[in-house]
């Protein structure tokens, strides 16, 4: 038996492939590095191609961004939970079924709800999408209503398309899961959401800020490591179930925190506490588990951008789903057209009915 079914295979797929020895992800094919070069709209026609077919999916996905937004009712219990609680509230009342519709509705679901939930906590009105502009626009234009800089559009972009497929990690399986038994997208995303929540999965870029804010100064870096590892802590931002080597996405949002850098679109102290830590945290991680390759995954450089993008760190879940939700719709319909009803078997370690004499 395996506890985390580490090197357990349980699926066959075209969508995504994890290299975890040599750091490498290809996504249908393509390499990340030169997924780069795509628009998010355009790694999703490439993801659904075959699953989940849509006519010029820009326009499409435009146009269901407006039909989601139509479904914000304002309702005071939701601005109690978390973003990521009240969006899954949200993309729960989306009808359940397996057409592209459907699976447009739910990439446009998180892209609304987030700036939508935002705006309401702040005491604003919720702004309308405007369905002409390229998605990650569109995103940052509905949190503030300003036209951000094309550096900070292209910075979100290439988070959307960075964080788009990764294989079957912890969300995907369980959209998959339930996929698998008949019960359609929306259920799948529900689940793949609930999953993502986690901080050992989406839910690390939060800590990770807490971690930076709480290292204070470039020169405190060092000491604050060794202490946390003393403590026993987990460093937010490193390690990797399957990456033996650094997380190429890290590498691919470092870029992008670097472009926001040149453009004087993020703290420069706050890029400077984060490089430090980086780098005291992989010597300390080097030396302490010497069998254990640890490195920076992609949650440390999310962290940075999302911040820099002024997404309050309680959301950043929210803008993970946004991306990864494109690859959660990929693999529901592959399970579905491909795979069967997903029933592993357990062992029972419980005691036995007391025999009668
Ligand atoms: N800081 C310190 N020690 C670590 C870290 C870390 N970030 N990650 C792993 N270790 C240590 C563990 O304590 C363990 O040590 P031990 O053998 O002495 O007990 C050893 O490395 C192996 O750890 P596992 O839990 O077996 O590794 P696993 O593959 O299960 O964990 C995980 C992967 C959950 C991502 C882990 O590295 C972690 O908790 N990282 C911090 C949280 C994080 O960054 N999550 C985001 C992951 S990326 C994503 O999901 C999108």
């Amino acid at each position: 038996m395996s506890n985390g079914l580490e090197d357990v295979i349980a699926a066959q797929t075209v969508l995504s492939d994890v290299d975890g020895a040599r750091g490498t992800l290809i996504v249908r094919g393509v390499s990340l590095d030169d997924l780069l070069a795509r628009r998010f709209e355009d790694v999703l026609e490439l993801l659904w191609e075959g699953f989940l077919p849509v006519e010029n999916l820009a326009a499409s996905l435009g146009a269901a961004r407006i039909r989601v937004f139509e479904q914000i009712r304002s309702d005071p219990a939701l601005l109690e939970l978390s973003p990521t609680e009240a969006m899954r509230l949200m993309l729960a009342r989306l009808p359940d079924g397996d057409s592209a519709e459907t699976a447009l509705a739910l990439v446009a679901g998180p892209a609304v709800f987030t700036p939508a939930l935002l705006r309401l906590k702040a005491g604003h009105q919720p702004l309308a999408p405007d369905a002409a502009l390229p998605h990650a626009t569109d995103i940052l234009r509905m949190c503030t209503g300003k036209v951000h800089s094309q550096v900070q559009a292209a910075a979100l972009d290439r988070y959307l398309v960075t964080v788009a497929d990764h294989g079957l990690n912890a969300s995907t399986f369980a959209a998959r899961v339930v996929a698998s038994t008949g019960a359609g997208l929306t259920s799948s995303a529900l689940a793949a959401l609930s999953a993502l929540k986690g901080p050992l999965h989406g839910g690390a870029p939060g800590p990770v800020l807490d971690m930076l804010d709480a290292v204070g100064t470039p020169t405190n870096a060092g000491v604050w490591v060794e202490e946390a590892l003393a403590r026993g802590e987990r460093l937010m931002g490193f390690g990797h179930r399957i990456y033996r080597v650094r997380d190429p996405r890290a590498d691919a949002l470092k870029g992008a925190v670097r472009m926001l850098g040149a453009a004087r679109a993020i703290n420069p102290v706050r890029l400077a506490v984060a490089e430090a830590t980086e780098a005291a945290a992989l010597e300390a991680l080097r030396r302490k588990k010497p069998d254990r390759p640890l490195d920076t995954n992609v949650e440390f450089y999310t962290a940075l951008l999302l911040e820099a993008l002024g997404f309050p760190r309680m959301a950043f879940t929210c803008v993970f789903a946004m991306g990864r939700m494109g690859g959660w719709m990929a693999h529901a319909r592959e399970q579905v057209l491909t795979g069967r009803l997903i029933r592993p078997k357990s062992v029972y370690v419980g005691p036995v009915p007391k025999m009668v004499a």
